[in-house]
């Protein structure tokens, strides 16, 4: 079974934001919350590493703060380029007030 770790609180990421999260050196995802449900993928930006969820958020759609590849934050699907790879794509659970992602 996949393990959930508590990467955020509900009110820290209001609907139509994003949050950038550092779990550990090797681990960063980009939390959105589209229209009260939230998503996660890869923190770390496919082409050079840019922090996306310090990007910007348009409908479900991530663009990279570095060179502006863009990421649909539901499934990690690469929607534009520089970059050539998609993003994983995290299981996310509410409980209580605690957002949680399943890193598997
Ligand atoms: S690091 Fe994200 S587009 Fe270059």
């Amino acid at each position: 079974m996949a393990e959930f770790k508590t990467v955020a609180k509900v009110s820290e990421v209001e609907p139509g934001q994003l949050k950038h999260i550092e779990l550990d050196m090797d681990t960063q995802v980009c939390l959105a919350n589209i229209d009260g449900t939230f998503y996660a993928i890869g923190g770390e930006c496919t082409h050079m590493g840019g922090p996306l969820g310090e990007g910007e958020l348009e409908g479900n759609v991530v663009t990279c703060p570095w060179h502006s590849a863009e990421f649909d934050v539901t499934s990690g699907e690469l929607k534009g380029p520089p970059a050539e790879e998609p993003e994983p794509a995290y299981q996310v659970r509410v409980v209580g007030d605690d957002v949680q992602v399943a890193l598997d």
